[in-house]
């Protein structure tokens, strides 16, 4: 197999258009979820916790999911508004990793991302206390049930816990698996001059 590279001469001085290269790729290519990611966040003590979740928006401001606020990790983010992700495309053998702070997406744009959804994922964000403690599963289709009948004929609306966060990118990092472990990294570094370059040892 041909060895992949990433050369200093070849990155774009911008870190969010290198993204949005590399991501096209991933989506042409046989990941099964390019928009998958490891989201990093901690709680006011620094205790961590990692998760996966979907990509649902990039551009200049930054990196969007969506999630219950009530969540783990939503707690987390209100008491800790920093996270960090990483995204793996394996068959590329390629990694980006992103820190950064967090802000909620204004809820106008979390309204008209939540009114794209299947009516059953948005019946499924108002059923589940995510991540707290439920009997059973039965006590879960019970309220989903009870929901559909109560939205009967209706728009559901997006539940006032279920909202967008931005991770607003402070260093981004691109990593290409190389021979020998040698792989190459190269991280961007916001600064009041720019994003600034330096290649990191493997
Ligand atoms: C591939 C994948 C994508 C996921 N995407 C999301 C997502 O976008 N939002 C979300 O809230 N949970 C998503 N989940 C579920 C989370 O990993 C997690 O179980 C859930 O959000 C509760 O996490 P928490 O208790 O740490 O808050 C996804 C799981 C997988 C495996």
């Amino acid at each position: 197999m041909q060895e992949t590279y990433l050369d200093r001469r070849d990155l774009l001085p911008d870190p969010l258009a290198q993204f949005a290269l590399w991501y096209e790729e991933a989506q042409q290519s046989t990941v099964a979820l390019p928009h998958a990611m490891v989201l990093a966040t901690a709680d006011a003590q620094g205790r961590p916790s990692a998760r996966m979740v979907l990509l649902k928006e990039c551009d200049q401001r930054g990196f969007v999911f969506y999630t219950n606020s009530n969540s783990h990790k939503g707690r987390d983010l209100s008491q800790n508004p920093r996270a960090a992700l990483v995204f793996h495309w394996e068959p590329l053998r390629k990694q980006v990793r992103v820190e950064g702070d967090v802000e909620r997406v204004s809820s106008e744009e979390a309204d008209a991302y939540f009114a794209t959804r299947p009516r059953g994922s948005q019946l499924g964000a108002w059923a589940s206390p995510q991540s707290e403690s439920i009997p059973d599963r039965t006590a879960l289709e019970r309220e989903t049930n009870q929901l559909e009948a109560h939205y009967a004929e209706r728009d559901v609306p997006r539940p006032p816990h279920w909202n967008g966060y931005r991770v607003c990118p402070g260093t981004l990092e691109f990593w290409v698996d190389r021979a020998s472990r040698l792989h190459d990294r190269f991280e961007y570094r916001r600064s009041p001059q720019g994003w600034q370059i330096r290649q990191l040892a493997p």
